[in-house]
This record gives C-alpha cells, structure tokens and sequence, in this order.
C-alpha cells in the first residue's frame, strides 16, 4: 500500500503511539558494570578519562556493588589492579590476590549481585601483555595454562562466571575442562571471542596501568579489518563450550554483532568500552553533544544489532533512569 494512504508519519505523531511500536529496549536486566579493583583501604581514585569511573579498594568497591544491586543491574565484571606486576603476571593467579579478595568480599556482602571476572594477564604482568612472554612474542599454549590458573582461583574465591579477555587459541576448551574436573561444571564462560585489536581501549590501559610496554596487542587482537575472521573466532569459542560470545568494542563493530548474533544464535554480550565512553563524556563535557541523548542512541544501535547484553560504563546512568 503506498502513499497517501500509507503515512509512515502517523505512528509517529504522538509519544504514546512512538512507545507503541518501539521495537528495541534498554533494560536494566541487560547491564553489566565494569569495576577496577585496587589494593589498599578507602581508596577511590577517578580515572581521569572516564569521569565516574574509579579505581577502588576493595571496601569502596563493596559499597559499590551495594548500589548496583539496589539500582537493579544484575551483574558486574571485575578488573583487577595489584600490588604487584611482574614477568609472569604472579597476582592474576595467587589465592591473595586483589579480585580473589574483592570477589569473596563482594559476594559474601552483596550474596545477590552475580560476579564476573576478567580473565587475562595483562593488567597483572610489569610489560603489559596478555600473557607469558617467550622470545618476545606472547606464548599461545604457555599462557593458556597461566589463564586456567587464573580461572580456578576466580571461581574457587566465588566468581559466578568467567570471562576470558586475552584472546589465546584454545583457551576456552581449557578453561572449561579445568572447571568440570574441579567441580565447577556449573559456572559459565563468557568469552570475548571477536575482540578487536581496538584504539578504544585507551582510557581502560589508564584505569588499568595495562599498557604494554613494547609493541602492541596485533598478534593476539583481531585486525579491524576482518569479519568472517570473528565468524571463525566465535565458532571456535562455542564449540569450546563459551555459553556467551562477546564482541568488542562495540560501536565500530554493530555489523560484526549483528552477524554473530544471526549466524549462531547464541547470547551475544557487546562491550561499549572505554573509549566509546571517554567520546561521548568529553564531546558533552565540552558542550558538543547532549551525553543522554547519544548515550541512548548508542546503546540502543548496540540493542538492535543483536546483543543481548551489554557491558558499559553507562551501566549506572541507565539503571537510575529505567528505575
Ligand atoms: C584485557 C581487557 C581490555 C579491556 C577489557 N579487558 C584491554 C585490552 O585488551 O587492552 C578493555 C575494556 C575497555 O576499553 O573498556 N584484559
């Protein structure tokens, strides 16, 4: 039927019509909220490209988590900043360590708030990369040994999901055999299967002081360029057992969504990093842009493409205005 007695314009003449035929959603129940957890007592440092966002003490993070639950978020990720970084990324690993510590913490004090971990070594090795170094360059089958250590001590400290980040091969079939041995054959695993090898990464490698320290993350990281290459990586990670597969970043990357979201069928998470965040809050912090508005419509085009959930920094923001 075509004009004029199609009128597109019709439904869109009031808001209660507009809300009528809305097709996508924001919804509290898909948020994940990412938290950097550091050493020490009463620690609440802002991280100074992601306004909001702090690096926090244990404690402060409790409190925290505290808030994301009674705003109805039913789940956080959690990034760790140790003490200490050495060659072997030794904190990522270590029952003492601080997201061990956090988790406990975290789950014996907020029981209800579900709790993912990051799984990687990046932030717990002094050069910065995602795992053991070996005539410089990272070692594949090393580091995924490193990375099922990491997971078993998540899990065994009360972690409700894994979340690996490094983008080993094989990883996934590794870490979920280890947990089915230990008796963990009940906690799932999200992986980040296409991640891209992403300038929006700057403002977390701060928050993070996960910078590598020679080179760059291009052997590991996918090429910006490729799709069917993400098609192959998400494959790989479901027949490994992941019960979710993440694509990151997510705003240059909807296409890449929509297609695992298509092509497999799974629940797809889409992590709007930090970058994406740090653009929006400055461009509004300047006047630029109206951060609400495109903060929605960011987050709504990430919806539409695909993923069922999202890991954002706006986690918050969102929850207090779908109260
Ligand atoms: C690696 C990891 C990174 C992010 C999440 N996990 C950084 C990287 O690969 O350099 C980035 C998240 C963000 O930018 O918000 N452990």
């Amino acid at each position: 039927m075509a004009f004029p007695i199609t009128r597109m314009r019709r439904m869109r003449r009031s808001e209660t019509t507009r809300r009528m035929v809305r097709e996508n959603h924001l919804r509290v129940d898909d948020l994940i909220m990412p938290l950097f957890v550091c050493p020490g007592k009463g620690v609440q440092k802002e991280i100074g490209s992601m306004p909001g966002n702090h690096q926090m003490s244990i404690d402060v993070a409790v409190e925290a988590c505290k808030e994301i639950a009674d705003l109805g978020i039913p789940a956080v990720i959690l990034f760790g900043i140790p003490d200490h970084k050495d060659a072997m990324g030794s904190e990522a690993y270590c029952d003492g360590g601080v997201i061990q510590r956090a988790v406990s913490a975290i789950k014996e004090r907020v029981s209800d708030l579900y709790v993912i971990t990051d799984v990687c070594l990046c932030e717990y090795t002094d050069h910065g990369h995602c795992g053991i170094i070996v005539d410089d360059d990272v070692h594949n089958d090393e580091t995924v040994a490193y990375l099922v250590k990491e997971s078993l001590s998540h899990v065994r400290a009360g972690a409700d999901m894994v979340a690996p980040s490094d983008m080993m091969d094989g990883r996934v079939a590794a870490i979920r055999a280890a947990l089915d041995v230990e008796g963990f054959d009940h906690i799932p695993i999200m992986a980040y299967a296409a991640k891209y090898c992403s300038g929006f990464y700057g403002p977390f490698r701060e928050a993070a002081e996960s910078a590598p320290q020679f080179g760059d993350r291009r052997s590991y990281q996918m090429d910006p360029a490729n799709s069917d290459e993400a098609m192959r990586e998400v494959a790989l990670d479901i027949e490994e057992g992941a019960d979710i597969a993440m694509v990151k970043p997510a705003l240059s990357y909807l296409d890449i969504i929509y297609r695992v979201k298509a092509e497999f069928g799974v629940p797809v998470a889409a992590y709007n990093v930090s970058g994406e965040f740090a653009m929006v809050k400055a461009a509004a912090g300047n006047g630029w842009l109206d951060e609400d508005r495109v903060r929605d419509e960011i987050l709504l085009s990430i919806k539409r493409a695909g993923a069922d959930l999202i890991l954002t920094y706006f986690a918050r923001d969102i929850a207090r205005l779908l109260r």
